[in-house]
């Protein structure tokens, strides 16, 4: 099996090339990143000699470096190349439009071209917006996107489903709740947190810390991907989530007690504009039709992503230098207001 993996070098993409490289011994598998502020080679530096993993450095929209990838041959592609960060999407919305739906675009094109196999298509639950009190979302339920990322993810999903109606592409829809684990930025929560905590930095919740997030520990996700590209019916759609939502303040405690850091640290901010309060998916789709469900609780994640973090700290150097201190230093800037201690 020959494979295209984009956005490989960012923290699911990595995850999930490792995943397939120990998981399946016959496996080719080509890493086309154009790394981002986000992506990092250190993220795969284990599996860099491993003959059977290739990196490509190039950008999804750049149509003649996608079209020289393809030239390789594949029969299957995992598109994870995206912005991903909510509030980055809020500050500017120009590079989410550009790599998260014109890049969809290009390399739906190059699939149609080039008569790829299958296309997982790797979207997101926040496609579905805000899923009120007592609801969970069915791949059934309509695209209601609310923030900039969001929007931009969802465009994706409609040109996806279009190219599958119009032309054929055989893709394959994959939209999973947030996931947490080793290499994942430090700009999401559990990673920001943990990395704050340990350095007894403030740590910043949006509004009342209320909000619900159903996180999804990544080796889980990585196996739903896999089997996505052996088994799933061409033109679905899948959920994937974990089924156990929990709100963002629990989340923080937790972290902190497994650090034996107090409470204090703590320091509600102003929330984030258009904050979702809740999102919550139907998974029973992927379980009924491909056997598969989550293996890893919360606590048995969260301790394994914590000592990770705890035993990668030149990883943790080399991600906060640069780009990110900057966009970190203006965000927390602006949203430095303690609306309640
Ligand atoms: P990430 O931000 O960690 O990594 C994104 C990767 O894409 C980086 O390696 C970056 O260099 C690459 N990239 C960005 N723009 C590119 C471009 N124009 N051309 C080529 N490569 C480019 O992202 P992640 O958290 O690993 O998310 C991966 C995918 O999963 C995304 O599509 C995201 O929408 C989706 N998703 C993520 C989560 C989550 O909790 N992290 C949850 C649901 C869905
Ligand atoms: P995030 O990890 O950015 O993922 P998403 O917005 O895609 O769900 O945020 C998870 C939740 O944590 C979300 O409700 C926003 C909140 N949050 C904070 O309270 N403080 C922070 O510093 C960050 C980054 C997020």
């Amino acid at each position: 099996m020959k494979i295209l993996v984009t956005g490989g070098a960012g923290f699911i993409g990595s995850n999930f090339v490792r995943y397939l490289l120990r998981s399946q011994k016959d496996v080719e598998l080509f890493n086309f990143d154009k790394l981002t502020y986000a992506g990092n080679p250190e993220n795969l530096s284990d599996v860099a000699d491993d003959p059977r993993y290739h990196f490509v450095h190039g950008d999804v929209n750049d149509r003649r470096a996608v079209d020289r990838v393809f030239r390789h041959g594949f029969t299957s592609l995992v598109h994870f190349a995206a912005e991903t960060h909510v509030d980055r999407s809020i500050e500017d919305a120009s590079p989410f439009l550009k790599t998260n739906v014109l890049g969809t675009h290009c390399l739906l094109d190059a699939a149609r071209r080039f008569r790829l196999s299958r296309f997982i298509h790797i979207s997101t639950d926040e496609v579905y917006g805000n899923a009120p009190a007592g609801v969970s979302f069915t791949e059934e339920s309509p695209l209601a996107p609310c923030s900039p990322y969001a929007a931009s993810k969802a465009s994706a999903d409609h040109l996806v489903a279009a190219y599958a109606n119009t032309f054929g592409v055989p893709a394959v829809v994959l939209r999973c709740t947030n996931n947490f684990g080793p290499f994942q930025f430090p700009e999401k929560l559990i990673p920001l947190i943990i990395t704050d905590a340990r350095q007894d930095k403030p740590l910043p919740i949006y509004g009342d810390g209320m909000q619900e997030r159903d996180w999804l520990f990544v080796e889980d996700y990585c196996h739903a991907i896999a089997l996505a590209l052996e088994t799933a019916e061409l033109g679905s759609v899948y959920n994937v989530s974990a089924g156990a939502p929990q709100r963002n303040l629990s989340v923080v405690r937790t972290i902190l007690r497994h650090l034996g850091k107090p409470e204090a640290l703590v320091q509600f901010v102003e929330d984030r504009p258009g904050h979702d309060r809740r999102y919550a998916l139907d998974s029973s789709k992927i379980h009924r039709e491909l056997g598969w469900s989550p293996k890893v609780g919360f606590e048995e994640g969260i301790r394994r992503t914590i000592e990770w973090y705890q035993a990668n700290s030149a990883w943790l150097d080399h991600a906060l230098s640069g780009e990110y201190r900057d966009f970190y230093h203006r965000h927390y800037a602006r949203r430095a207001k303690t609306i309640r201690t």
